[in-house]
Formats: structure tokens, sequence, C-alpha cells
């Protein structure tokens, strides 16, 4: 049986990467997969969080999760922290997989920065955990961005090394699922790094919290080139922010970037972002709406919350005791 497995950091607000790399395309597959979406607390307290910030930026993700259209009545929304078995199988899976795996994995890299002897252990052992939250309920396939693709190639070798080890087809091999036209949104202030919630400038990012006008805003200012824009997607290589700019357009509008070419090419930039902020702002608009609605109202996303935690924990128990068994423990 094929399930999805995907999860969010409650880290601050939301931006448009995780709306076009993730969380649209986790819209779209609800109708042809079981799925969970979690909320991931746990992976989140890597670095230090303030307490009231994260359970306020939990409910904030989950209420973007619901106004984007993900059915928590046919699916599962949950927050990692009520699933035990989440932090019961990452412990398996640091004995199973190895520092050598572990040191190579690029985003600990990044986030650890100069800095690697003060970075916390569970910022190193989190792909361990990730691939938990994943094999926990056997989830087959796992939508995300890019920028995840090396960690769920982790995933693969650890429930390969456990099969092995424990001579068993306990775990699926998972596939990442990355697709559309956003896979990788960029930097507004520089088209060569990824638009991301950690770096310091606020003009880099669009968030879902953004109010119409910060939008246009950002997009006026974002970083482009002297020349006019490309007719042909060709014309885009070497030309980093065009290809963001160009690409963010093409996700929004459900069509490809060569359509954007064909439409906007031989037109200057302050035309082109007129209209991008204009698609923007009435996408993002709606989903805006519905988040307000939803935050104003805190005890109902809790009881999404929980309610998603019972199913998740209803279909995670059995899976583990069958790894608790196969690894040797005794039962309780
Ligand atoms: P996180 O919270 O950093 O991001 C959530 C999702 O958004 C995608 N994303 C992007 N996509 C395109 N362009 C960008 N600039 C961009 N920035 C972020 C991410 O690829 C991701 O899909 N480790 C994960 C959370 C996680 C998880 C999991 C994911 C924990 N357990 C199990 C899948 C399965 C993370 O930090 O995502």
């Amino acid at each position: 049986m094929s399930k999805i497995f995907s999860g969010v950091q409650p880290t601050g607000d939301l931006h448009l990467g995780n709306y076009l790399g993730a969380i649209r395309n986790w819209v779209r597959l609800q109708d042809d997969f079981d799925c969970l979406f979690c909320v991931v607390d746990m992976h989140a307290i890597t670095n230090w969080q303030d307490p009231a910030a994260l359970a306020a930026s939990t409910r904030e993700v989950t209420a973007a999760l619901l106004a984007s259209g993900i059915d928590a009545e046919r699916h599962i929304v949950f927050n990692q922290s009520q699933v035990p078995g989440h932090a019961e199988l990452a412990w398996i899976f640091n004995c199973v997989a190895r520092m050598g795996w572990l040191n190579r994995m690029t985003q600990f890299k990044e986030k650890a920065g100069k800095n690697r002897e003060n970075a916390s252990v569970g910022l190193f052992a989190y792909p361990n955990l990730m691939a938990a939250d994943i094999l926990l309920y056997k989830a087959t396939h796992v939508p995300v961005g890019e920028d995840q693709k090396q960690h769920l190639e982790l995933t693969r070798d650890i429930a390969q090394k456990f099969n092995n080890d424990f001579k068993c087809d306990m775990f699926p091999i998972v596939e990442p699922l990355i697709f559309g036209a956003a896979t990788r949104v960029m930097s507004l202030r520089d088209g060569t790094s990824k638009m991301s919630k950690s770096d310091p400038s606020e003009q880099s990012r669009i968030t879902m919290t953004d109010d119409a006008d910060t939008i246009a805003k950002k997009i006026r200012k974002a970083k482009t080139d002297p020349e006019a824009l490309p007719d042909t997607q060709k014309g885009l290589e070497g030309r980093a922010e065009a290809a963001n700019l160009m690409g963010i357009y093409a996700a929004l509008s459900d069509t490809e970037v060569a359509d954007v070419c064909a439409k906007f090419g031989g037109q200057q930039f302050s035309a082109f972002k007129q209209d991008l902020a204009d698609l923007a702002v009435a996408k993002l608009a709606p989903i805006q709406d519905e988040m307000r609605r939803l935050m104003a109202d805190p005890g109902h996303v809790d009881a999404v919350l929980a309610a998603g935690g019972q199913k998740a924990r209803a279909l995670a128990e059995p899976i583990l005791a069958e790894i608790k068994q196969t690894v040797g423990y005794l039962k309780p």
C-alpha cells in the first residue's frame, strides 16, 4: 500500500519555498494516497526555541496546512511530539546509522556553520529522527523540496541496513517525490542561495503572513539583472535571479517556465514584477484569510492536532511493537 509521510518545522513563519516546494504538492497528493502530515516540533528544538514561540508556531503551521487545503478528516495532521514512537525509533536508528553517513550531510554542515563543536547532538542526529518519522508508519513516498533529497537517501540507507542487519523485510525503500516548477525556491536577494527561514534578511523571503503591500514591496525590490527577460528557457542560463522569479511565476500560475518565457520574453523586469506580485497576492490572500480565521480559534487547531495524534499513535503502535521484537527487546 502506498503511503505518504511528510513534515515541516514549526520554527517561525512559513515562506513561499515551503508552500510551493512542499505544502502545495501535499494538497495535490491527497486524492491518490493515504497521507500523514507532521509538524515536526521535535526537529525544531535541535536549535533552541523559545517555548512560547514554539507552541505558537506549531499552531500557526498547522493553520497554514489546513488553510492550504490539507484535509485533516481524511488524512492525519499532527505534531510529532504527540507520538512517542518517533523518539523510540530514532534511538534505534542512532544505532543503525553510521557516523560517516551523518558526517556527509550537507544540511548539518550548513546549519552548524563554523562552530560545529557547539552544535547540539540533536542537530547532528536530526536525519535519523527524520528517517524514524517516515519509517514508523512504513511510508513509501515522501513529497519534499529539493533540499531534503540527501536526507531521504539516508533514510533509504538506514532502511536497507536495518533490513540487512536483522535479515528481515521490515522497511520499504522510500521514494522521494520532488516535483513542480519550484522544487528549490531561491532567495529574493540572491538567486544562488535558497529561500530560507534562517536568512537574516526579511527581504529574502515572502512569508505566508506577509500582507499584500509587503509582498509587492519585496518582489519590487527583488534582485535582478539589467537585461530584458528572455523568451526561451535557455536564455535563463547564468541568470539565477531571473530564473528564480520566472520559476515562482510558473509555479504560482501552474504553467511551465517555458510558457512564462514565451509570455514575458523581451519585457523589462518592472512590468513582470508587477504581474508577479499581483499573482502572488491573488494566490496567497485566500489562504491567509483562512489562516487568520483558524488562528482566532486555537482550541479548534489544538483539537485537530490531538485527533491526528491519536490516529498516528494507533498506526505507529503495532509497527513499533514489530520493530522492537525484531531488535530483540523483551515484551513489557
Ligand atoms: P523544512 O521545515 O525546512 O521545510 C518544509 C518543506 O519545505 C521545503 N522547502 C523548500 N522547497 C522549495 N524551495 C525552498 N526554498 C524550500 N525551503 C524548504 C522542504 O524541502 C520541505 O519539504 N527536515 C524537514 C522536515 C521533516 C521531514 C520529515 C520531511 C522532518 N521529518 C520526514 C519529510 C519527511 C525540514 O526541515 O523541512
